[in-house]
């Protein structure tokens, strides 16, 4: 399983760009489709849910050429799809696959329509009722009201009435009035029930209305496409940036101080989701507009909880539940029955992992409260939905936290995680590598205590797992019971012991036997995956020192400032030599000095995460460097590296 860990955050600011609107992309390239002439099509999102679109698009026959960047040219067909019969595989796009049933159950062809499992447990009778009506002949081919769909060559009934429900999805209904124009008859939809996510209602009416067809609206309950409406391309289309996506980034200014400002859509988007700035400025964040940006900060006295009705802004009311985390109270978000039937149960996914970072919440059939708490570390799953992976990364101004399957966002926004990392900033970490005995834990433990940060002593791990597996009777070359003995160790690190299993451990670590058994199960993959996690969740604000063979290398790559802190073997063998002694321990100088070069040998030769100086690791060589100095070299560094 792929993952990304992110440190916790301190602030974010700057500006971003944002990629092109999900919703009004795939709306764009059907009606583009569907138009007399040629339409080119700027600033398109590129992601999955469009792929999956223009794909479909090409197997049915439409001329569709990248004109580079985000730029495509769509050649018309004037609502005949040259290919009348093809099975298309629409992965789990519910904006692909609703609009394109419509449109080829209206187009007189023969058509499978695919997905992926998730797109076969999306219900979609309400449409294929609607259609039906209509006199299209549309088979389920597994189960009953939901895909996979066969469409087959129907006659379309005269003068259309058709009845369809709107409180599962609007995209029935968005779907339904974007096929009309095929009939080139006058139809009327009624709408039973309420009509939920009206704004995406809106973006259907205004997009067929560039591609000049006027839609006659009577409240929400009934419209009417009249005879003889065909679509024509506008020439030229713009696709506004994804008010959805805005979200995230409005979101992070305003919990991390902010200003963050997002450019593409504003006062004048034709997306519902722009109101998500409301709910943000309800929280008491400092939202600026203008008419293609937004901006958002965070109030001088903290967030509040809301209490919210989210039926207007279903997908970026998701970006309020880990908003929550950070406002004072019990934020809860109704009317959002919608969220179970999107790529996953919504509702129960974001419970479930807001739990995991020890929130309280609660879940109704249609709607959530959650309660915020001190943050703790956990592993975030994201079920396949963009947009699970995009609203936890917020969380991460709590906690450090690993998100799993951080790919998932390409459905809408493939580059998230980098325009994250370019507005945010994340707790430093200051790495300090070394061989054994070079000084380096006591060097590391004065520069935490001098700058405030926590101090991350990775060799104890090590030797806690070596401790923990001799004590569980495991051998320490046994890979696979050694690396589960280290993803469960229960270890309590505090300022001055550490305890393994709730007991005090001391110096039981530290013996010459326990450095070997570290330096042994050191070498094993698994076990070294097995604590990064745990390593990296070490990442806090204020900030860290880690010290060990790998900080600067695997565990803490992005650290503000690297050191590769060393002696002659000769003066860090005399040296533990010493401390031994101090200790009124019995020690041998010359077995101390064979003993470390084997350590050495081993923590360097090995195949995983070897000993070695980064490229981008300062040198510090302590052979002749009182602790005193290393510290202050390593504090004029840090100051030069944090500024
Ligand atoms: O720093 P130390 O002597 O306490 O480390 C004990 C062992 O753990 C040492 O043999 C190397 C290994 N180690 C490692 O492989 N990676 C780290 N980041 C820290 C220690």
């Amino acid at each position: 399983m792929e993952f990304i860990d992110l440190p916790q955050l301190i602030s974010a600011e700057g500006t971003v760009r944002l990629p092109g609107s999900k919703s009004i992309s795939n709306r764009v390239l059907l009606l583009a489709a569907l138009s007399d002439g040629e339409t080119e099509v700027r600033d398109l999102l590129a992601s999955d849910d469009t792929e999956r679109m223009l794909d479909a698009l090409k197997v049915l026959g439409v001329g569709v050429t990248h004109l580079g960047g985000e730029s495509w040219q769509i050649k018309g067909c004037g609502g005949r799809f040259p290919t009348k019969n093809a099975e298309l595989f629409l992965g789990n796009a519910g904006t692909a696959f609703r609009p394109l049933t419509a449109a080829l159950a209206l187009s007189g062809g023969d058509y499978v329509l695919k997905g992926v499992a998730r797109m076969h447990e999306r219900p979609i009778r309400d449409l294929v009722d609607g259609l039906r009506q209509l006199g299209a002949d549309v088979t389920y081919l597994e189960n009953e009201g939901y895909p996979p769909l066969y469409l087959k060559p129907a006659n379309i009934l005269q003068n259309g009435m058709v009845k369809v429900r709107g409180d599962v999805s609007s995209q029935f209904l968005t779907g339904l009035l974007m096929a009309l124009p095929l009939t080139r008859q006058t139809v009327v939809v009624e709408v039973i029930g309420e009509l939920i996510s009206k704004p995406y209602i809106e973006i259907t009416l205004a997009t067929m209305a560039r591609f000049g067809v006027q839609v006659q609206r009577d409240g929400w309950q009934r419209f009417t496409v009249a005879a003889g409406s065909r679509y024509v391309s506008p020439g030229t289309i713009y696709v506004e940036g994804d008010a959805s996506s805005a979200s995230y980034f409005l979101a992070l200014g305003a919990i991390g101080g902010g200003p963050v400002r997002v450019e593409g859509v504003g006062r004048d988007s034709i997306q519902g989701d722009v109101r998500f700035a409301e709910a943000l400025a309800e929280m008491g964040a400092e939202i600026e507009m203008g008419p293609n940006w937004m901006s958002a900060q965070a109030p001088q006295n903290g967030l509040v909880a809301v209490d919210l009705d989210c039926n207007h802004i279903p997908d970026a009311a998701m970006t309020l539940a880990t908003t929550a985390l950070f406002a004072k109270g019990t934020t809860t978000l109704r009317n959002i029955a919608s969220w179970r039937v999107k790529e996953t149960d919504r509702i129960a996914a974001m419970a479930i992992e807001l739990r995991k970072l020890g929130a309280v919440v609660e879940e109704g059939l249609d709607f959530i409260c959650i309660t915020p708490a001190a943050l703790k570390p956990a592993a975030i799953d994201t079920y396949d939905d963009h947009r699970m992976a995009m609203c936890f990364s917020l969380a991460a101004f709590g906690t450090p936290l690993r998100i799993n399957d951080p790919k998932c966002v390409a459905k809408t926004f493939p580059d998230y995680f980098d325009r994250f990392a370019a507005v945010t900033k994340s707790a430093p970490v200051i790495a300090i590598d070394g061989p054994s005995a070079s000084g380096k834990g006591t060097v590391a433990a004065r520069v935490a205590t001098a700058l405030g940060y926590t101090y991350l002593d990775s060799g104890a791990l090590y030797r806690l797992t070596a401790l923990a597996a001799q004590e569980a009777g495991v051998d320490w070359g046994d890979e696979a019971g050694v690396a589960a003995i280290a993803a469960g160790l229960d270890v309590e690190f505090s300022e001055c012991e550490i305890r393994l299993n709730g007991a005090v451990v001391g110096d039981t670590i530290r013996t010459e036997e326990m450095s070997a058994g570290a330096s042994i199960v050191a070498a094993l993959p698994a076990v070294r995956d097995a604590l990064l996690f745990r390593q990296r969740a070490f990442g806090k604000v204020p900030g860290l020192v880690g010290d060990g063979r790998d900080m600067g290398s695997v565990v803490f790559p992005g650290a503000a400032l690297k050191v590769f802190l060393t002696a002659s073997a000769e003066a860090r063998a005399e040296r533990r030599y010493k401390q031994l002694i101090e200790k009124g321990l019995s020690a041998n100088l010359p077995d101390l000095l064979l003993d470390l070069k084997q350590r050495d040998e081993r923590d360097s030769q090995r195949s995983v995460a070897p000993l070695r100086q980064e490229a981008d690791a300062k040198l510090l060589d302590t052979t002749r460097l009182t602790i005193e100095q290393a510290v202050n070299q390593v504090l004029v560094w840090s100051k030069e590296a944090l500024q």
